[in-house]
């Protein structure tokens, strides 16, 4: 069986929890995360693009304050570079607020690279962008875990010049490790083609569930040694009602959700459910001292329907 954590590779004493929370979405960020952490959670997924780094600093801040028997040490914070600058003027002031025109008749927010004109994955600007992250979690966070260029999308240059600036920051200490999300074997194989990379990803962050399972992309980053974390492992809450899970579960008295996140685990990934809700949150953590059988294993392997079957923006080779 999986253990609690993996170790990141070539960072020695860098360990990444097996079950994470992700903090995207939460209808309260900041009670949601530290809602996690009251249940045990010890590992928490946020990004700039999720408006919810503030949130998730200021819950750990004051979880630490409030467990004195606990360090900084103790939770492992992941953050993410979105592919431009959401300090600019003009940039949606909240993610809500992406869901609404903006106020500038202009009919569209510009969070996209292409949309904007230009992109934040340069050398300075990863570096500001990494240093905006930080400064957002607040005073008590100094470092930051483990901080991964969010998508592919701003092209081959632009991924290489981003890391060369979060390598910066990982030499000055300001994050213990670095990786990548939604990142193709491809773009991986790319990056660590340019010999000025010298820190190479140790993580990278993909869509992951029964019904997507991007096999051969899990099995490349294992051959390298890459950690692969499963967003959306839950496939959001949409396919919780397929009846192979339904009846997996009912053999074992577990809900569909600890199934569908012990099959994740049983796979060797890395997890980071959401849920606002504290029962859930505390169901979708409660999955060690039971295993799925071989045969059970096999059969939600047999669900996965690609790429297509997705409930991400993300097709990871879409991108050049
Ligand atoms: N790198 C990327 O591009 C990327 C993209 C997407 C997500 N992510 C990360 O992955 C995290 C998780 O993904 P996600 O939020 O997209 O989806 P998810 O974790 O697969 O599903 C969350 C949904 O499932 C529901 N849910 C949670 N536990 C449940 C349970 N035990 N039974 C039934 N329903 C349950 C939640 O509702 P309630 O809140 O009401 O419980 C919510 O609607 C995000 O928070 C984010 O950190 C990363």
């Amino acid at each position: 069986m999986t253990s609690h954590s993996y170790p990141l590779p070539r960072k020695p004493g860098v360990q990444i929890p097996a079950v994470g929370f992700g903090v995207f979405q939460s209808a309260d960020a900041y009670a949601s995360a530290l809602g996690a952490l009251e249940t045990g959670y010890r590992h928490l997924d946020t990004a700039e693009i999720y408006y919810s780094e503030p949130e998730t600093g200021k819950a750990v801040s004051e979880f630490l304050a409030a467990n004195p028997t606990l360090n900084r040490a103790d939770i492992f914070i992941c953050s993410k570079l979105w592919e431009v600058d959401l300090s600019l003027p003009g940039m949606p002031p909240t993610f809500e607020s992406m869901g609404h025109p903006p106020p500038d008749g202009s009919g569209a927010w510009k969070t996209t690279a292409a949309k904007l004109g230009r992109t934040q994955y340069t050398t300075p600007d990863a570096i500001a962008g990494f240093t905006r992250s930080l400064e957002k979690m607040g005073p008590g966070i100094e470092y930051i875990d483990l901080y991964l260029l969010h998508n592919p999308r701003p092209g081959k240059q632009a991924r290489v010049d981003a890391w060369l600036g979060l390598q910066e920051m990982e030499a000055q200490g300001k994050v213990r490790a670095l990786g990548v999300s939604n990142w193709s074997k491809r773009h991986l194989e790319e990056l660590v083609a340019d010999a000025r990379v010298t820190s190479p990803p140790t993580v990278n962050q993909i869509e992951f569930h029964p019904w997507c399972q991007q096999r051969e992309l899990v099995e490349y980053c294992k051959q390298q040694g890459i950690v692969v974390v499963a967003y959306s492992p839950l496939a959001q809450g949409t396919r919780l009602g397929d009846p192979v899970v339904v009846e997996v579960a009912e053999k074992y008295g577990k809900t569909v959700a600890q199934v569908v996140l012990k099959w994740c685990l049983q796979s060797n990934v890395v997890i980071i459910p959401k849920s606002d809700n504290k029962k859930r949150m505390a169901q979708n953590m409660d999955l060690w001292g039971w295993e799925l059988a071989e045969e059970d294993m096999e059969k939600i392997n047999g669900l996965d329907g690609g790429i297509e079957a997705r409930v991400g923006e993300w097709d990871p080779d879409a991108w050049e």
